[in-house]
């Protein structure tokens, strides 16, 4: 596990923009797992200035991405879908046809679990699987407690990341109650990982899923056992971590 302490928010970013960036550099095809929410913002909007400036092609790159709401349609303004286009795909040369979000007007959640496991497998797999980290050490939605044996699956979401989420509806009663999210099997079968933190709600998540036991409770401390493993953090959300 590598872990390069950022000085801050924009600084985090930068570098993250920097890995992600790079593998897109070295292998123009690379199949990108991407992730929602606010620690990736600064990353995208970064990468979007870099491709402007012509410093980086995304024509043959390939997105899989790691969960969406189940229930709302790709055009609902909170939907993961919209979200990746209006902060990233739409400012750049991606291919729509090579853009994967779990698809969450799909009812039928087995159905739609083994569509997107195919999905993965059939671009060969991930080489680089961007991550951010929930307060309560949660990775994609796999909140915890999840069974670290599973690839896509449907996942009723918990309390805290209801009202984690609602910030960004009117009402708490908007936020939707599940999601589909790639499973942490399938996470770990990525061939390398970015994973990035900021802020100091993420320092107690963080340095349990780097410095704790592997345990469900704490997903991300899964990655303990991932060989290839880079966390971007700035220094409040690496607080606790004495020697980085
Ligand atoms: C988003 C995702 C979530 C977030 C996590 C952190 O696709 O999978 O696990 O990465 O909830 O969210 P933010 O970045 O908003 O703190």
């Amino acid at each position: 596990m590598k872990i390069y302490k950022a000085k801050d928010y924009n600084d985090m970013s930068r570098k993250a923009a920097n890995i992600l960036s790079a593998q897109v550099i070295m292998k123009p095809d690379a199949v990108l797992g991407l992730a929602t929410g606010s620690t990736p913002l600064g990353a995208y909007s970064q990468l979007v200035e870099w491709y402007k400036k012509g410093d980086i092609d995304f024509s043959l790159v390939t997105t899989v991405n790691l969960d969406e709401y189940k229930g709302l349609t790709k055009d609902n303004p909170q939907s993961y879908y919209r979200f990746m286009c209006e902060n990233f795909f739409d400012h750049i040369n991606i291919d729509k046809k090579n853009v994967n979000i779990p698809d969450g007007t799909q009812e039928n959640s087995d159905i739609e679990c083994e569509r997107y496991n195919n999905v993965i497998r059939s671009v060969g797999g991930i080489d680089m699987q961007l991550l951010g980290i929930g307060g309560n050490g949660h990775i994609g939605f796999n909140e915890p407690g999840c069974a670290f044996e599973t690839e896509t699956h449907c996942v009723k979401l918990t309390e805290s990341t209801i009202n984690a989420n609602s910030r960004f509806f009117d009402t708490i009663d908007e936020v939707p109650k599940e999601a589909y999210t790639m499973g942490i099997k399938s996470i770990m079968q990525a061939k390398k990982i970015l994973l990035i933190a900021s802020g100091e709600n993420k320092a107690k998540a963080l340095y349990e899923a780097i410095c704790g036991p592997v345990t469900p409770k704490n997903q991300a401390s899964i990655l303990q056992l991932h060989n290839d493993v880079t966390i971007v953090a700035d220094e409040a959300a690496l607080a606790l971590m004495k020697y980085v």
